[in-house]
């Protein structure tokens, strides 16, 4: 079957390789649409996430098969697997967890003790087990989820980053009413708004250097855009709101977009992390968080949440399908895609088919 595999940073190989049949816990899937990841092109460009040396679970090093984002058809089974039939149609979470440690056992299988590499490889299918960007792929039958009868492979394909921002969404617990800002308009930022306002939220407030990200976000509903190459954006919010906001959801991931977050949010409010920062940043621990009462919350994947997700998505197709910007084939992957993802603003969220 083809695959996309990458031999490490810049060197992504489309080849032809052999599938095992699955193990036992495990179902074939034949994947319909795998969605490219910021992280995927964090892998491209740097290495990032990529084992170097043997997974502390899977074994794995490189050549790894890309794509973490997938949905498609179940086409094999394993002996003990009886949640699923073939002909089922799903979407992956694709989590490599030991199922045994302390945190597995809490349900934070994200978390897994085991699963957490020394070299820093991502503990995902598409990181340190062969992924999405392919005809076909093996993963555990517990982390397939089946799509909801009438919904398509495509919307099935977003349920992984919409999974990202519903664990966000959960940690930060907003209630309907509450007032949010949201850094980023990138994938995240978007679907981070929409997952906020299907939750009740009242003002949603978008910040973005992009104007092209900014207009995506109009055509999502959202008319409070912001642009702080323009405006100061923390003035603006808090010319509407001189209290602030209940909770800001940073998914920009730089000092200037922390700064912002941290000055709108309310006394006593939450600061929602959902971005991975590229590099350190500064901040006044005591001014700034302590004396105001905030909170800061991390957040990493997702845990028990594809069931409600898929939910959210079934409901709201039309919406979400707004995000998909471009399909293109797995030959296309690199230039077309990892690569356009860095380069036009347009893109939100681009599939690859491995289908001719
Ligand atoms: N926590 C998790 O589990 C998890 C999962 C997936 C992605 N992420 C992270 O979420 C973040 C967002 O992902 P994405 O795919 O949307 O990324 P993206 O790069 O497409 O979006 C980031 C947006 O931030 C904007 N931005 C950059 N600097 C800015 C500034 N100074 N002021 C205002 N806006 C600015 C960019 O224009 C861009 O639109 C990334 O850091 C990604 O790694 C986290
Ligand atoms: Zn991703
Ligand atoms: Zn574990």
């Amino acid at each position: 079957m083809k695959a996309a595999r990458i031999y490490g940073a810049k060197d992504i190989r489309i080849e032809d390789v052999d599938i095992p049949d699955p193990e036992d816990d495990q179902v074939q899937i034949k994947v319909k649409y795998c969605g490219i990841c910021g992280s995927d092109l964090h892998a491209y460009l740097q290495g990032w996430g990529l084992p170097k040396e043997p997974h502390p679970i899977t074994g794995r090093t490189l050549p790894i098969t890309l794509g973490h984002e997938f949905s498609g058809q179940v086409v094999k089974l394993g002996k003990n697997v009886s949640n699923l039939k073939i002909g089922d149609k799903v979407a992956i979470e694709p989590v490599i967890a030991c199922g045994e440690c302390e945190n597995c056992r809490k349900g934070q299988y994200n978390l897994c003790i085991k699963a957490q590499a020394k070299d820093g490889a991502g503990n995902f299918l598409g990181f340190s087990q062969d992924g999405g960007f392919a005809e076909y792929a093996n993963v555990k039958s517990v982390f397939a989820h089946k799509l909801p009868a009438g919904m398509n492979y495509e919307i099935g394909a977003l349920a992984e980053p919409t999974a990202v921002v519903y664990e966000a969404l959960k940690r930060s617990r907003l209630r309907a009413g509450q007032d949010v800002a949201i850094m980023g308009a990138g994938p995240i930022g978007l679907l981070m708004a929409l997952l906020a306002r299907i939750a009740g939220a009242n003002h949603i407030f978008i910040v973005d250097l992009s104007e092209v990200r900014l207009h995506k976000a109009e055509e999502l509903g959202f008319i409070n855009t912001i642009n702080p190459g323009k405006e100061d954006a923390a003035e603006t919010i808090k010319g509407v709101l001189p209290n602030g906001v209940d909770i800001a959801y940073e998914a920009a991931g730089v000092q200037a977009t922390f700064d912002t977050a941290l000055k709108v949010t309310k006394r006593g409010g939450t600061l929602q992390i959902v971005a991975l920062f590229g590099r350190p940043i500064t901040f006044d621990m005591t001014k700034d968080l302590i004396m105001q009462g905030i909170n800061i919350i991390t957040t990493i994947c997702y845990n028990n949440s594809f069931p409600q997700v898929l939910g959210i998505l079934n409901n709201n197709k039309d919406l979400f399908d707004k995000i998909i910007t471009k399909k293109i084939s797995l030959d296309q992957l690199v230039d077309q895609g990892i690569k356009e993802i860095s380069a036009d603003k347009q893109q939100v969220k681009i599939l690859v088919s491995a289908e001719d």
